[in-house]
This record gives C-alpha cells, sequence and structure tokens, in this order.
C-alpha cells in the first residue's frame, strides 16, 4: 500500500474505532460485534506498524503508554478546583437553599447529580486533543496522571467534534472511580498475592490512577464521569450558559457524564432526588456518598461568588457514612466451595446504609495478623455497593484486655481433613467429599447468575448435604419432596416448590451450566465468552488449551485450569451424570460464524505481516475469508499459516518460533490458485 493512500485508511480507522469506542464505553450502546472491533483494531495496529512516522498520540492504538514513569510531575490546574460544602444533616442543606433563594429573589433552578466517590480530576484538551490530566491535589495544583487517564476507555483522547466544536482550550473537571465488581476483583488478587488488599473502591481507584505503570493502570477497570467545565478558551462558550448545557455540551464532545443528573427546583425536588438516589446506591456498580446540588445559570453562579474554599452556588447533601463500629464476638474458619477456609468474622448486629450486618470476611490468616483483630476486640466495619461488608480496623481500647491471636484450625472444621496452607490461604484438600465445599458447590450451582434455583439458598445446601440427600450435584434432581419433608423448615409447599424449581432448572442455557460448574478461574463473563466461542458443552468439554487459548480473554493459565477440570476423572463422572437425562444444556450458534465447512479454508486461521506486491491487505483478507479462513492479528500455535509480505513485523519471527507454517507471496498466491480451483 502507497503511504497516502496508508494516511487515508488510518483517519478512517481511527474515526471509525473512536466512534466505536463511545458508544461501547460512552453509551453503552455496541453497535459491532467485538470481534468486528478487533478486526478495525489489528488493521490499524498493523498499519501503523508499517508506516510507523504516521502514529499519532491521540490514535486509539496509544491509549497505554510502553514505559513506567520516574514519577508524576506537578501540575498547575487551569483554574481552581474547590471543594464543596457539604453536610449529611437536612437543615444544614435547607439553610444553603433558603440563602440561594433569598440571593435570587425566587426558586433557584438546580442541577443535581451523584457525588461520586472517587478522586476528583482536571483534563485538559488542547484543540480537542486531550493534552493533560491532573489529581486535584492542593486544588491549585496536582499530580500530572496523564499516561494512566488516557488509559481509561471512556476517556476520549480526542473530543467528538460532530455536534459542536472543540474550544482552543477545554479544561473539564470530573471523577475517577472504579467499578465495585472491579474492586472486589482486584482485592482477591492482591490477597492472592499475600498484599494487603485496598480498604474501599476510592482507595482503589487512587492507587490505580498513582500507578508508574500505566500497564498496571489499564489493567484496572477505571472510569470517568465529567461533570464540570474549568476553564476554556474562549472563556465564553457559544450555547453553555447554564450548568445542563455544560451536562449536555460535555455529552456532546463524548465525556461520560451520568444519566442521573436531573434539573430540579425547590426544597421537595432536593428531597426527592436525593431519596431516590440513595434507594438507587447498592445498584450503580460504582460507590457514591451522597448527591451535589448547584445552581444551574452559570451568570448568577459567577455573580455569587465563592468563599474561600466553597463556591457559593454549591452543596453536597451527603448520605449517611456506610461505616459503623461494633464488636467481634467470634471468628469462624468457614469453608468455601474450592475448600479455601476463610476467617469470618461474627459480630454483634450492627445496620450500616439499611441492611443489618453481622459477619465479614477477614480473608485469611495473613489479613487477620495485618489487622490484628480477635475475638471481643472494637472494630470499624464499612459496606461498599452490594459487597460483603469488610472489617476496615480494629478501634484500639487501652483499658480493655485483649483475648488471644487467632489461629486457623489444623483441621478441617467440616470433614476434619488436615488443612494445608497454599501462599496466604489455608485449603482443605478433601475436595470432593467435604460436605462444606459439597454444600459450597450446590449453592454456587443454585445462584442468580448460574441456574437461578429459587430456594437453595446456604441453608438448604447445608441440610441436603448433612441428611444425605445430594452427594454430588447430579443428585440434586434426583430429589423427591417427600425425601424433604423432615427437614428443618420444609413443609408440603416448600418441599413441592424446591423440586419444582430443580425441575425448571434441568433446561439449562449453556452460559449459566458453564458458570455454575464452578471451574477454576469461570466467572460470569468467561462463562459467557465460551459460550459464544464454542455454542455447545461437548465442545468446551472436549476443547484443547490451544482452542481454549482462541477465545479473546482466555490465557494460557486459564486455558490450563480449565482443561484440568474437564479431565479430572470425579469431575467426568458427574458431568456424565448430570448430561445423563438430568440435565439438557441447550446450544446454541457460536457467535463467530462457523464457516460453512465445505470451503477449501474453512476453520483454517492466517496471520498476514509485511506488506504484500500484488494485494492490499484488505484485498488479499477478503480473498481467503471468502475461502472460509479466519485472519487474525496475532500468531498462536492455533495459527495455520502466516502470510510473510516484504518487511514483515515481528510475527514472522513468532511463527518461525512457533513452527507455524509461513508462506510468501508466491507461496500464499499457490495457495490461492490451488484452493480456488478446488472450490
Ligand atoms: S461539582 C466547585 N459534582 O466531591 C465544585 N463535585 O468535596 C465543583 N464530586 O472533590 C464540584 N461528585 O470533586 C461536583 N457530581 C459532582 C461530584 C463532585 C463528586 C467531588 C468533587 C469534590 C468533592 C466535594
Amino acid at each position: 500500500m502507497q503511504r497516502a493512500d496508508a494516511e487515508q485508511r488510518i483517519e478512517e480507522l481511527r474515526e471509525t474505532i473512536r466512534r466505536h469506542d463511545f458508544l461501547y464505553y460512552v453509551r453503552d450502546q455496541p453497535e459491532i460485534s467485538d470481534a468486528e472491533y478487533d478486526r478495525l483494531f489489528h488493521e490499524l495496529e498493523d498499519l501503523e506498524g508499517r508506516f510507523p512516522e504516521l502514529v499519532s498520540e491521540d490514535s486509539p492504538t496509544q491509549r497505554v503508554a510502553g514505559q513506567p514513569l520516574e514519577g508524576f510531575p506537578t501540575i498547575e490546574h487551569t483554574a481552581p478546583m474547590l471543594s464543596l460544602e457539604s453536610s449529611q444533616d437536612e437543615a444544614v442543606m435547607r439553610r444553603f437553599h433558603e440563602r440561594l433563594k433569598k440571593a435570587l429573589g425566587g426558586e433557584p433552578d438546580f442541577v443535581i447529580d451523584p457525588k461520586f466517590d472517587g478522586l476528583s480530576v482536571e483534563l485538559v484538551y488542547e484543540n480537542g486533543v486531550l493534552a493533560r490530566a491532573s489529581t486535584r491535589g492542593d486544588g491549585r495544583k496536582g499530580e500530572g496522571i496523564t499516561a494512566n487517564v488516557r488509559t481509561i476507555p471512556s476517556v476520549p483522547l480526542r473530543l467528538r467534534t460532530g455536534e459542536r466544536p472543540a474550544p482552543a482550550m477545554l479544561a473539564i473537571r470530573g471523577e475517577i472511580l472504579i467499578t465495585v465488581d472491579g474492586f472486589e476483583k482486584l482485592n482477591e488478587s492482591l490477597l492472592a498475592q499475600g498484599r494487603e488488599p485496598f480498604a474501599n473502591p476510592r482507595n482503589a481507584a487512587a492507587g490505580s490512577v498513582r500507578q508508574l505503570d500505566p500497564q498496571l493502570a489499564a489493567s484496572r477497570p477505571l472510569e470517568l464521569f465529567a461533570y464540570d467545565i474549568l476553564a476554556s478558551e474562549p472563556a465564553e462558550l457559544p450555547g453553555v450558559e447554564s450548568q445542563w448545557q455544560v451536562l449536555e455540551a460535555l455529552r456532546e464532545w463524548g465525556l461520560r457524564v451520568s444519566d442521573l443528573s436531573r434539573r430540579v427546583t425547590g426544597l421537595d425536588g432536593i428531597l426527592g432526588y436525593h431519596a431516590d438516589i440513595e434507594a438507587k446506591r447498592d445498584d450503580l456498580g460504582y460507590e457514591i456518598d451522597g448527591v451535589v446540588i448547584k445552581l444551574s445559570d452559570l451568570a448568577t453562579r459567577s455573580d455569587l461568588g465563592t468563599t474561600a474554599r466553597h463556591p457559593r452556588w454549591a452543596f453536597a447533601f451527603k448520605f449517611p457514612p456506610r461505616k459503623e463500629t461494633t464488636r467481634i464476638l467470634k471468628i469462624i474458619a468457614s469453608v468455601g466451595r474450592t475448600g479455601v477456609v476463610t476467617p469470618v468474622a461474627m459480630m454483634r448486629p450492627v445496620e450500616i446504609g439499611g441492611v443489618t450486618v453481622s459477619r465479614a470476611s477477614l480473608h485469611n490468616r495473613e489479613e487477620v495478623a495485618r489487622k490484628d483483630v480477635r475475638e471481643g476486640d472494637r472494630v470499624r466495619i464499612q459496606r461498599a455497593g452490594d459487597v460483603i461488608p469488610q472489617v476496615v480496623e480494629r478501634i484500639d481500647e487501652p483499658d480493655r484486655e485483649r483475648g488471644p491471636a487467632f489461629r486457623m484450625p489444623e483441621r478441617c472444621p467440616s470433614c476434619d481433613t488436615e488443612l494445608i496452607e497454599r501462599g496466604p490461604f489455608t485449603v482443605c484438600p478433601n475436595s470432593f467429599e467435604c460436605p462444606a465445599q459439597l454444600a459450597g458447590r450446590l449453592t454456587h450451582f443454585g445462584s442468580r447468575h448460574a441456574l437461578d434455583i429459587e430456594g437453595l439458598g446456604d441453608e438448604t445446601a447445608k441440610l441436603l448435604v448433612e441428611h444425605g440427600l445430594v452427594r454430588d450435584l447430579s443428585q440434586l434432581f434426583d430429589l423427591e419432596a417427600a425425601e424433604l419433608l423432615p427437614l428443618e423448615g420444609f413443609a408440603d409447599k416448600s418441599a413441592n416448590a424446591l423440586v419444582a424449581a430443580i425441575a425448571k432448572a434441568s433446561h439449562a442455557e449453556l452460559p449459566r451450566f458453564l458458570y455454575g460448574l464452578g471451574i477454576p478461574e469461570v466467572g460470569v463473563a468467561v462463562a459467557a465468552d465460551l459460550a459464544r466461542h464454542f455454542g455447545s458443552f461437548a465442545a468446551v468439554q472436549g476443547a484443547s488449551e490451544e482452542e481454549l487459548q482462541a477465545v479473546p480473554g482466555i490465557g494460557p493459565r486459564m486455558a490450563e485450569q480449565i482443561r484440568a477440570f474437564f479431565d479430572q476423572e470425579h469431575n467426568q463422572k458427574i458431568l456424565a451424570r448430570l448430561l445423563d437425562g438430568r440435565v439438557v444444556v441447550e446450544s446454541r450458534e457460536p457467535a463467530t460464524r462457523s464457516e460453512p465447512a465445505d470451503l477449501p479454508l474453512a476453520g483454517k486461521k492466517m496471520v498476514f505481516t509485511g506488506t504484500l506486491e500484488g494485494y492490499s491487505r484488505p484485498e488479499a483478507k477478503k480473498l481467503v475469508e471468502a475461502l472460509g479462513a479466519r485472519v487474525t492479528g496475532s500468531v498462536s500455535t492455533a495459527t495455520d499459516y502466516v502470510v510473510v509480505g516484504a518487511d514483515p513485523g515481528s510475527k514472522a519471527d513468532k511463527a518461525r518460533e512457533l513452527g507455524v507454517e509461513t508462506l510468501d507471496e508466491a507461496g500464499f498466491r499457490r495457495l490461492l490458485e490451488a484452493t480456488t480451483r478446488a472450490s
């Protein structure tokens, strides 16, 4: 391809990819499949690889910078980043409202949005391109975290300008958050490495943003909500005269703006919104700690001005904190479905944000030692999102005599097998016979994202195992109502209901079934990917490690664990019993349209590298795809051919290293001729 053609195609691809990034990450409304997106992205990477002089800072391929930083530079803000007057006391909020009403001589119009519990940042766009990003710091200057902010997929590297032009300079203020899910996963992995977990999502977001290695920041699910324009050039932007128009403009420029923001008037409006958002708090997927009330009219705002620290036109009306103190009554060792023995603090019940909390995980023996909590201690606990509460810290009581330090039992509290240590974790190795593990597997199998069996909770699963009614997952489907009647808490109605719920679950959707099996590493998302890729349970079960790795997002370690699960004799036995008329797992068409098997290159995976004289890359791709092959961006042992043109990249080396067949242009032509004849 000529340089001029490449340049044009590169621009086209960037535009298209930016648009799909926006649709996917900001609007949550993707229009193309992941595979299609990957194809576009690889094509761009490839072209930029061939014409490195055409790579630009704002290209979608340049989100993650290569080199870890030495430190963060200090960056001065374009305008002071003030903090807000805040209170959870309704009376204080009423005074704020009263003051404004008096100053304006009437009911003010407000824009009100959630108060994101994250990290306040400034983003500066110069001529529409993200130039720098910084933390709030002391309000005048903060730390330059540009490289890390660039990795946040919902942050545009270049503003969208379809609906309104980008000003010469635009400084916006927003909040960086980590999702509650992301926070939990991050903590799980920190714990597995024997490292200290983050106390809450806010700290996890701050910690991620302050990683010196942007690769690490990129691996954390960060999100940015934009809510204010700090400064711009020109200072007055056409059509931006109110906070509501600020949000509109930010949205049009492609930034993520909360869709929970509302225009409200009067106290009732404020109180209604506050109550409404507090009720939604657990379902948002990220943490908020109140609502922010802002006078909408920008001109009136600047008339009102600021005090030394706060603007006079805004107020943070906070929710009651979700932290409480209580006392640990007992620390028990609880055996989960994977055999990991977790110390659990049983506490004097307290209400936190509307939920009564009486237990909290202490994760593992190292965490217990690190927090130094013992039975009888007074502790501060907190709840984030819809998650299990955490013990934040011990509250020192100098005058109280403390009990002995906690010690992990030496034998499994459920099956009395000797426990083993695996890193910071303590594990019961009796995977198949341990009643606690079996009960855990049953509960997981029936859980909401798995087979969703109503009535099969923790307690019931334990009872079924204790009474010997269920000795493996398959026996669940043999249960009869009469057998349940003697169990505590069961009567005719509940027994019949459980049996009916189990019968209903015997027609299972593939991703749910896969997830429910509790295969190591296979969470909801991976189960969905496997189902989409393979289409049937038999195909997943029979897939080799290499075939598993062909699924985007599944690496060698995960593939090995999945394979090991299916190779395990005990698991094979149970699966055979499950599938022997007890459960019917629905197959579905694999999403990557299966190539008609009679095409000559059906099922073949090809990779191109370097320039071909006789074919442009898209042409070559089209040709082989028409013959049934699939073109991928990277070489693995699953690749069938690597076509090597002039000036090839590292993919040619990789092919040789892995022993994958390579074709030069002549060889490629011969393959095409031979296969076209064949079809
Ligand atoms: S408006 C001039 N809106 O809460 C103040 N702030 O102490 C403009 N915050 O650090 C801020 N969510 O960064 C505004 N929807 C929101 C917010 C928000 C979170 C942060 C803000 C500040 C803190 C207030």
